[in-house]
């Protein structure tokens, strides 16, 4: 037998937040992915705003110079992000809608005709290129099944709604939601992700998701860093993570 957890994957935008916000170079993006990894996280995660309020472009080049975690690109489904992820290469885009005026990303994709049709386009350059993508979705089941259609390799369930409800009922129901959705891509080749507004805490009733292979954290990581330092903040979601997963789901046959 073998354990199978989610993985875990981290944000580390809002270190370029603060970096930012004197335009020098504290603290350092890449010193941070450099804890993650130390950490044992699986992945690092970055937004390319188009106002690159976080990372910046030349960022994006050092990660991929350090090559120490493949880096999952967030990004909005635009000519000028399509050219950057290209030339950068990320083991995985994930495609997030984009206002200059949101706080952070609201909600999921909208998948219309016209946005389907440019991620058919982005998804064949993307294969060509060994970049795997994933889109950023509402847990709707119409929006599982547009994703199954576009034979994308990943869908992140949207968790905001989930982990921003005051009301125990409407978090009830947003959480019901999320299986649902989860529910219409299990036994599918879309692999299943989640994130955004996740923390220590109301992580534990989303591991129970089945088919959930990924979770995305930045902000509750982040800002727990800075009390307890970024590796022990990484370090606590991981044991949540591999104390809460339940069993059930936990042990699988060695194949
Ligand atoms: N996943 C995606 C696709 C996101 O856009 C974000 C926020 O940038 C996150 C995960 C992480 O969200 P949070 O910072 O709220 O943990």
């Amino acid at each position: 037998m073998r354990q199978i957890f989610p993985e875990l994957g981290v944000n580390i935008d809002h270190v370029a937040t603060l970096r930012n916000t004197r335009e020098g170079f504290d603290p350092d993006p890449l010193s941070a992915a450099v804890l993650v990894k130390k950490a044992g996280a699986s992945q690092l995660v970055c937004h390319l705003r188009e106002d690159r309020r976080h990372i910046r472009d030349p960022d994006l080049f050092l990660f991929r110079s350090w090559k120490g975690l493949p880096v999952n690109l967030e990004m909005a489904m635009t000519d000028e992000m399509t050219i950057i992820a290209l030339e950068v290469q990320p083991a995985l885009v994930t495609l997030v809608p984009e206002r200059r005026e949101e706080r952070t990303t609201e909600g999921g994709l909208v998948l219309g005709p016209d946005m389907c049709r440019r991620i058919e386009e982005f998804r064949k350059k993307c294969q060509e290129c060994g970049i795997r993508l994933s889109l950023f979705l509402a847990p709707d089941p119409l929006d599982m099944e547009r994703a199954m259609d576009l034979g994308v390799d990943q869908v992140e369930l949207h968790t905001g709604e989930y982990a921003n409800a005051r009301d125990p009922l409407i978090r009830e129901r947003e959480l019901e939601r999320l299986f649902r959705a989860a529910d219409r891509v299990s036994g599918s080749p879309v692999r299943l992700a989640a994130g955004h507004g996740l923390d220590r805490d109301n992580l534990v009733p989303v591991l129970a998701i089945e088919n959930l292979m990924e979770v995305n954290i930045g902000h509750s990581i982040i800002a727990r860093s800075l009390f307890v330092g970024l590796e022990k903040a990484v370090i606590e979601v991981l044991d949540r993570i591999r104390q809460e997963t339940p069993l059930a789901r936990r042990e699988a046959p060695l194949s």
